[in-house]
């Protein structure tokens, strides 16, 4: 197991070129499965959850290639297996996306229930709504779910996908994948629009599929016979940029963000505003400009897309611990996503929670400490923090940070910061 080591107070400037979106590279992947041809992701990131998908598709029969330059190229088999392993599944949520696809392509799916994590349950209730309104039969047997097409296949139909919480992604992924495939037209209303939803759409199409209203809440899909093989660089991570551009404002410098899409962070740009931080844009590239000031008290209510990312929530209370004033954030889509929050305490923060809801009351100076990550995005927070903390702060548990950031302290050293991976002797 490895920690970071960051000792803080170090300005940050330069460039960081984006990668691929973990959340758009992982049912790219999964979509392998709709064909037994050659998908190829010639951008696909280096992270773990990349690397754990492949085996999830090894272990369904693929074959599955990495290029020197980053990409990989999957392979479904003629005749993919149907049963997933619950190791993996454990390891990463983002596997439930190959249960469309296989249903569809093969008439079967057993995958593993992906269980909760560390921010609380996650169901998927969403994705075997949907799967059912397609003609699946679906049960739970022994912590699997054991989907079935009929003989005759999967058959289109309108179904609306919708939670309680808006829409679910990976669910709306599932669905749209599992469409591709059956007989006839099948509508999605209450489709999620993230822009990760769009690009695998856009995938599908370059794959053969027949879909319209990608971006929308509306999606109609019309199913064709087979769909064939592509090559398709997914879009750059939103999330990976924002963590970045937050570390600027946080440090203090001038932090540009190359190879993004701005239209995709609007709504973080309009926070930096409101915190006091200036913000240039270009076609293809973020730049804030911080020297370092406290953050002016800024609140964000987490949504889906287009508005604030939950993603980016635990980011976003770092930038607040040290902001002049009371801020609050409130988390609409999972209440329980405030791991961060008391290892944030261990470095000085003072915050308070009420349910759903975050009241950082912002101050001076952070000091730093022992920290243990959680989950992807808290574990991103706590670097961020330290970054300013006063002294030494050493991260545990970095294994979760690299499930979505690549090589993250090689990129916070290309712009400044004192930060090295080290063995975790005495980590927990
Ligand atoms: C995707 O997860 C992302 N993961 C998450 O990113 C992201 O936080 C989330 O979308 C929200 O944007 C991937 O794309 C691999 P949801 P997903 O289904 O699809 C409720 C990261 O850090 N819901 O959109 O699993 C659910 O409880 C990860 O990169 C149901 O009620 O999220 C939540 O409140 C973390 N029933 C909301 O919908 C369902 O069947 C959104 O969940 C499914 C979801």
């Amino acid at each position: 197991m490895d920690k970071l080591t960051i000792r803080g107070g170090r300005r940050l400037d330069g460039e960081v070129p984006i990668g691929g979106a973990k959340n758009a590279v992982l049912p790219v992947l999964a979509a392998s499965l709709l064909t037994d041809q050659v998908l190829e992701v010639p951008n696909a990131p280096r992270l773990s959850d990349v690397r754990t998908m492949c085996e999830v598709l090894r272990e369904l029969g693929s074959g599955v290639e990495f290029s020197s330059r980053g990409g990989v190229s999957v392979q479904s088999a003629q005749r993919p297996a149907s049963r997933t392993g619950w190791d993996l599944v454990r390891k990463m949520r983002g596997s439930v996306c190959v249960l469309g696809p296989l249903l569809t392509r093969t008439g079967r799916a057993e995958v593993s229930l992906p269980g909760g994590c560390v921010f609380g349950v996650r169901p998927i209730d969403v994705h075997l709504k949907g799967l059912e309104a397609l003609g699946a039969q679906l049960r739970i047997d022994h912590g699997y779910i054991i989907a079935e097409a009929p003989r005759s296949g999967l058959v289109g139909a309108e179904l609306f996908l919708g939670t309680a919480f808006g829409s679910s992604v990976t669910g709306t992924m599932n669905v749209m994948m599992a469409a591709t495939l059956a007989k006839g037209t099948t509508v999605i209303h209450g489709a999620a629009c993230e822009p990760e939803v769009e690009d695998l759409g856009n995938c599908l199409l370059a794959m053969g599929a027949r879909i319209h209203g990608l971006g929308s809440p509306r999606i109609e899909i019309e199913g064709v016979t087979e769909l064939k093989g592509a090559t398709h660089a997914v879009l750059p991570d939103r999330i990976e940029a924002g963590t970045y551009l937050v570390a600027g404002a946080i440090a203090g410098g001038r932090v540009r963000t190359t190879g993004c899409r701005p239209q995709h962070l609007s709504v973080l740009t309009d926070r930096f505003f409101e915190a006091g931080y200036a913000v240039e844009r270009g076609p293809d590239w973020l730049e804030v400009r911080s020297d370092g000031q406290r953050a002016r008290p800024t609140d964000v209510t987490t949504q889906p897309f287009p508005g604030f990312p939950t993603d980016l929530q635990a980011q976003w209370m770092a930038l607040m611990c040290r902001a002049e004033g009371v801020s609050l954030i409130t988390e609409r889509i999972y209440p329980d996503r405030y791991m961060h929050l008391p290892e944030l305490v261990r470095l000085g923060a003072r915050i308070r929670r009420q349910e759903a809801v975050a009241i950082v009351q912002g101050t001076e100076r952070l000091s730093g400490a022992h920290v243990t990550a959680s989950d992807l995005r808290a574990s991103a927070a706590l670097v961020l923090a330290a970054l300013v903390a006063e002294g030494e702060t050493q991260v545990h548990r970095v294994y979760h940070i690299d499930r979505g950031y690549e090589r993250i302290e090689e990129r916070l050293v290309n712009l400044g910061a004192d930060i090295l991976r080290e063995r975790d002797e005495e980590g927990p």
